[in-house]
């Protein structure tokens, strides 16, 4: 099969990431989520604290950038590649609420974005490559052979993400939640730079009403009529 690059672009909280990394087992392809790298980056600044309230020390992060060490590395374990920055695991403390809440700020900043997309077009230049984010079709790969743009309802997707986080312990109410991705879709849609929007070329999946497998089952037909054999 051909190498093919598969943009996985959306609204928070739609199964993006569920369904780009499984997707990239079956192909056998590299699977990169791009949300990670913008929650480490914020994940470096709140422990360093460049946060005063939500208030960001702008110029010291951008100072500090270049000293920031972003990668996945395969934990042998699961058998799935999990966020490193500067050599130490962070998959885990990456998905904590306190860096939901600040993460919008971070992907706001060009100086963080143009740092993150050329590791990401690094990651990408052989294909072969699912990476999930929110301008992966519109930014870091415009020419990707095949794009998706996924989204669902908002009650949908902050049950999803409630019932998530509860399963891991953390105390929250549903309506934080709700509150949280609202907050989060308004940031990455309006933002200056790259903001969050559909590909002109990018096939809609609205998945409110779709399990993996009926995903799964659009998708393959997509990707089976983009690879040129
Ligand atoms: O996919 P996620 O919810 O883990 O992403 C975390 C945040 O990072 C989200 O609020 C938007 C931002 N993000 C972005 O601006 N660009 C990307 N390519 C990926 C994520």
């Amino acid at each position: 099969m051909n190498k093919i690059t598969i943009a996985v672009d959306g609204h928070s909280s739609t199964g993006k990431s569920t369904l780009a990394k499984q997707l990239a087992k079956k192909l056998h392809f590299i699977y990169v989520d791009t949300g990670a790298m913008y929650r480490a980056v914020t994940y470096f600044a709140l422990e360093n604290k460049l946060f005063e309230n939500q208030k960001l020390n702008k110029e010291k992060l951008v100072a500090q950038l270049n000293q920031l060490e972003i990668d996945f590395q395969l934990n042998t374990n699961t058998n799935e590649s999990q966020i490193h920055l500067n050599s130490t695991n962070v998959e885990n403390k990456i998905r904590k609420m306190q860096v939901s809440q600040h993460v919008s700020i971070i992907a706001q900043l060009p100086e963080v974005r143009h740092k993150l997309v050329e590791i990401q077009q690094e990651m990408g230049k052989y294909g072969g490559i699912v990476m999930d984010g929110r301008d992966i079709g519109t930014v870091v790969f415009p020419g990707a052979e095949l794009k998706l743009f996924m989204t669902a309802s908002a009650k949908t997707r902050a049950q999803r993400r409630f019932e998530e986080l509860q399963t891991k312990g953390e105390e929250i109410t549903y309506k934080e939640v709700y509150d949280n991705l609202i907050e989060r879709d308004e940031i990455d849609s309006n933002r200056a730079h790259s903001p969050l929007k559909k590909a002109e070329d990018a096939v809609l999946i609205d998945n409110s009403n779709l399990s993996l497998e009926e995903q799964f089952e659009m998708i393959k037909a997509l990707v089976k009529c983009r690879t040129k054999k």
